[in-house]
């Protein structure tokens, strides 16, 4: 019986040492062991390589909390890690060998640390570490006892942003970098143009953005109607990056391993280049305006020589800011109208035997695409640019669904999982509730993101392998601000780091959504990010019958509360404090109106929660 006990004992304080371990995404394998190590002043930090950029994260957060350790080199004092009691060991010695260097070890026992990765492995190994360290007292922190072997699933793990619908400064996007490497994302996929403003500075070719980057107004509300139809802020809009800020932001970049693709929109979603340079256009005649408003417009690219040679010239100027492998050309939504319209346009089809404006489209994309290829880059398209023939060497985005992935992927393209019907769509509301803020479109709860798999189940395992990754976008049409970028981004971009990164067996929704995001989300507002707080667990906007309730509620982040009344009154900081499970009792002949909502240590709310408790017998 005593051994039994033991054994039991045993097992639920192994399980309590694997909640200490809260990281994201979810490593390949964690063993828990018993104990800590503790940080203190004494501490040394040894690194075999003092220059590495996982070095300088590490040593910049030590300092910025107030930690205060010494860095030993160990090659040049000769020091051997085995023999130090009391010390963190960052090394590069590891030899695992995974894609691109990105897998570690990390080892914590009582009495050392050991982080060992080459390359980006280091890094996130010590983001993994940084994640584990429980602050106490100034300069000290545990860590709890563990062996962590970690490797990515996709080698490709992507967050997008569109800066032409709405501009973010550079101190924004930096800080949109620094959280996509707390979580292992490797891409910032850079959308710099489209038909509300180019934002991104070509030498050669100025007025993309002392034109194109200014509209004269905004759209107010939703494009499609309601109470804002027509409506407009009469406030000029304008932004662009210079080369030397875009140079700064890959260079930031870079010091994360994070790699940027600059997306540049052909030939649709061109009119702010088209109002710069109408003889981009089908009709140079005609004068052009940036878009005010959103969707989809018929004034596209037209594909004369004049076209392809600015259009080149620009993309070298681009492929001279960006080191990046691949270069993405949109390829999305264009309209054939114009191409209908222009006698130009039906001569090229004609002469160059393409069937039609879709073989047109393909005509165009590679013709592009012979260019980038010949500077020694690869191209990403959105997947329309299978449309008419795909070209030979592109990777695709697919994003209306999974189909498009999967036709590229049997045709051997290498392919980017981003569909909407995924939870993808970061633009999309998190749930259908009526206090949601104003989106583009639907429903994409956090558990939707992150039960969506990459690899659709319908492809052999050859055709499988060219699902490269996977990525969620963040279209601004309706986010014109940095909190409510932020908003729409987190914590489901916690989700797509687990989809990316985590081995599909280890992933589990319970456990991530009630154990590890509320200690992120607690940790994210500390460092000044804004977010969505979780819907309150266990209740809803709902009418129970009966006579006797009992509640069990979970706030959703470490450290709010929720706040409830009984009365009809919309619950604040200074109503009943929920600390138990609650048990109400409702009168014969009597209805309560309940009402309750997370509030967070920095005054963060939750969607208000409205219920009736109605023991009225009708
Ligand atoms: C897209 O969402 N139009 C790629």
């Amino acid at each position: 019986m005593k051994k039994f006990l033991g054994l039991i004992l045993l097992a639920l304080s192994a399980q309590s040492f694997a909640q200490d371990i809260a990281i994201i995404p979810a490593p390949s394998s964690v063993v828990a062991a018993k104990g800590t190590f503790t940080l203190n002043p004494e501490t040394n930090i040894l690194v075999d390589f003092p220059d590495h950029k996982a070095v300088k994260l590490f040593t910049e957060f030590l300092k910025k909390n107030g930690y205060n350790n010494t860095i030993v080199n160990i090659n040049a004092t000769g020091t051997k890690p085995a023999n130090v009691k009391n010390a963190i060991v960052l090394q590069t010695t590891f030899t695992g060998g995974a894609v691109n260097n990105e897998n570690y070890e990390l080892k914590v026992t009582e009495n050392q640390v050991v982080v060992n990765g080459k390359d980006a492995g280091l890094f996130y190994g010590i983001q993994s570490l940084m994640q584990m360290m429980t602050p106490q007292k100034k300069g000290y922190a545990t860590i709890p006892c563990a062996t962590i072997k970690d490797a990515p699933r996709f080698a490709y793990r992507g967050m997008h942003l569109d800066v032409s619908r709405h501009f973010y400064s550079v101190d924004f996007i930096k800080k949109y970098l620094d959280v996509m490497a707390m979580y292992k994302l490797n891409t910032f996929h850079w959308h710099l143009t489209d038909d509300q403003g180019w934002r991104i500075e070509i030498k050669k070719y100025p007025k993309l953005t002392q034109i194109g980057s200014n509209r004269a107004q905004t759209k107010v509300g939703s494009y499609s109607g309601g109470t804002t139809d027509g409506l407009y802020d009469n406030t000029p809009y304008s932004g662009f990056y210079t080369q030397d800020q875009v140079k700064e932001i890959v260079a930031y970049a870079a010091e994360r391993f994070i790699n940027v693709i600059p997306e540049i929109e052909m030939p649709g979603h061109s009119v702010a280049a088209i109002s710069a340079y109408p003889i981009l256009s089908c009709d140079p005649s005609k004068s052009y305006k940036v878009a005010e408003t959103w969707g989809v417009f018929t004034d596209v690219y037209c594909p004369t020589d004049t076209t392809f040679r600015i259009l080149n010239n620009i993309l070298d100027e681009v492929m001279e800011m960006f080191p990046s492998k691949y270069i993405h050309i949109g390829g999305d939504e264009c309209p054939k109208d114009a191409w209908k319209k222009s006698g130009f346009c039906q001569q090229l089809i004609k002469d160059s035997a393409l069937r039609d404006e879709a073989g047109l489209q393909s005509y165009f994309i590679r013709r592009i695409e012979r260019h980038i290829n010949a500077m020694g880059r690869r191209m990403i398209g959105w997947d329309e640019i299978l449309e008419g023939g795909v070209a030979p060497n592109a990777t695709i985005m697919s994003w209306r669904g999974e189909n498009g992935g999967i036709a590229a992927a049997q045709l051997n393209h290498d392919v980017i999982m981003t569909p909407g019907s995924g939870g993808l769509y970061f633009d999309h509301a998190q749930s259908t509730n009526a206090q949601e803020p104003l989106s583009i479109g639907g429903d994409a709860p956090l558990s939707k993101t992150y039960n969506y798999e990459p690899v659709p189940s319908v492809l052999n395992a050859d055709q499988a392998k060219h699902i490269i990754g996977v990525q969620a976008n963040l279209w601004t049409e309706y986010i014109a601000t940095p909190a409510k970028a932020e908003f729409h981004l987190l914590p489901r971009m916690l989700a797509l780091s687990e989809i990316a990164w985590t081995p599909a067996a280890n992933k589990n929704y319970k456990q991530f959504s009630e154990k590890r995001v509320p200690k992120h989300l607690a940790i994210l507002e500390s460092k000044g990010y804004n977010y969505r707080v979780p819907d309150i667990e266990g209740v809803s906007d709902t009418t129970l019958k009966g006579s006797d309730f009992k509640f069990e509620m979970n706030p959703g982040v470490e450290g709010a509360h929720v706040y409830y009344t009984i009365d009809g009154h919309t619950p604040r900081e200074t109503d009943m404090w929920y600390t138990e499970p609650l048990r109400i009792k409702v009168p014969a002949g009597k209805k309560i109106d309940f009402q309750c909502i997370t509030i967070t240590p920095g005054g963060k709310r939750s969607n208000l929660v409205k219920m009736v408790l109605d023991n009225s017998g009708q």
